[in-house]
């Protein structure tokens, strides 16, 4: 049995903004911009959308205050000082903390009684305003997910799912991840390369999900060093604006695995960036699954050769300080993540503690 679903519009085109001026109209009169303190700025990207908003002749307020790692009090903090102004629709702008926390206040913003833990119970509600989504980075994918991932007040990052967060319009102009550095390039690739990977080899893989996973696997082999080595290089940044694309719709159908959860911690508790943390477990997620799928592993090494070489290759290397506390809980946290239904292979308690000592300081 397989099903596909996936609700968003999506247009991919050079000038995105400027070209489908009309679309905004469709959402209403009253919109809420999404996005961080700079990059948006930087890209040009933001002011695209305002000339773009203000021909549609739709009102906009834009709150810009989204953190990398977006944490539950932030978005607590964003959705009571919005929360009287009566939006049409939310706009995310920017990488995954910006679009996922869009996602959040939606929801927040539609049912004015839901607190942010009441998130994490989809019984709870029914809607969210309406979202469009305006990645301006090559990996989260979270255009074309029903995904939001948050910081809890503890610290540990959790990710809530519900159709009404599926975005109703994604619009990708890869110009605006020319701008990107090497650091923010080369983790949001590997992003993107985790969820192509992650779905690929999960026991939630459809025969659709492959078919995406498996061409954002050959764009990212060819461009992301590409982009690395020349940051101007348009058609490699349209090919992982591409990649990252399909890559979130494959989770979309599959959700991610334990890699992603292996990761969360060195993101919020040692700062390393989510597609960085993420992909040094990717490795193992491969080896794991090798055993009861072994040609769709080979359809990997085809494309890689060898997974965790081609990651070192586009020069992730981490080394951080872990204390055996933190290693104790961070293990205990793996074995109990709703994850491990659908990942291949067996991530006893001495395999993920021997992930997490290769990227110990000694
Ligand atoms: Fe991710």
């Amino acid at each position: 049995m397989w099903q596909y679903f996936m609700p968003t519009k999506v247009i991919f085109s050079k000038n995105v903004l400027e070209k489908n001026i009309d679309l905004f109209k469709n959402f209403g009169s009253k919109a809420l911009i999404i996005t961080g303190k700079h990059s948006s700025k930087k890209n040009g990207s933001l002011q695209d959308l305002e000339k773009s908003l203000q021909s549609a002749g739709v009102y906009y307020e834009i709150y810009d205050k989204i953190e990398e790692n977006p944490t539950y009090s932030l978005i607590r903090e964003a959705v009571y000082s919005l929360r009287d102004r009566n939006f049409d629709f939310i706009i995310g702008l920017g990488g995954g903390s910006p679009l996922d926390s869009a996602k959040a206040i939606a929801v927040l913003l539609k049912n004015k009684d839901m607190n942010v833990e009441d998130l994490y119970n989809a019984s709870k509600y029914e809607q969210s305003l309406p979202i469009c989504a305006i990645p301006t980075t090559s990996g989260t994918g979270s255009e074309v997910t029903q995904y939001s991932v948050l910081t809890d007040d503890s610290g540990y990052k959790k990710g809530f799912a519900h159709l009404s967060i599926f975005p109703a319009l994604a619009l990708i102009d890869p110009i605006y991840t020319i701008s990107m550095n090497a650091s923010l390039t080369r983790s949001t690739g590997l992003d993107a390369l985790c969820h192509a990977v992650e779905g690929f080899v999960s026991k939630r893989a459809t025969p659709v999900s492959d078919l995406y996973a498996v061409r954002a696997m050959e764009l990212i082999k060819e461009n992301l060093p590409k982009a690395l080595e020349n940051p101007e290089d348009l058609g490699a940044r349209e090919n992982m604006a591409c990649a990252s694309c399909l890559a979130g719709m494959v989770i979309s159908q599959t959700s991610t695995t334990l890699a992603h959860v292996l990761g969360y911690p060195l993101s919020t508790f040692k700062g390393i960036r989510h597609g960085d943390a993420t992909a040094l477990f990717l490795d193992s997620i491969v080896n794991q699954a090798e055993k009861e799928i072994p040609e769709k592993i080979a359809t990997i090494k085809k494309i890689f050769t060898d997974i965790g070489e081609f990651i070192a290759s586009v020069g992730l290397k981490v080394s951080v300080q872990i204390t055996d506390e933190e290693l104790e809980s961070w293990v205990n946290r793996a074995k109990q993540a709703a994850h491990n239904q659908w990942t291949r292979g067996i991530f006893d308690e001495k395999l993920l503690r021997h992930l997490y000592e290769r990227v110990k300081k000694d």
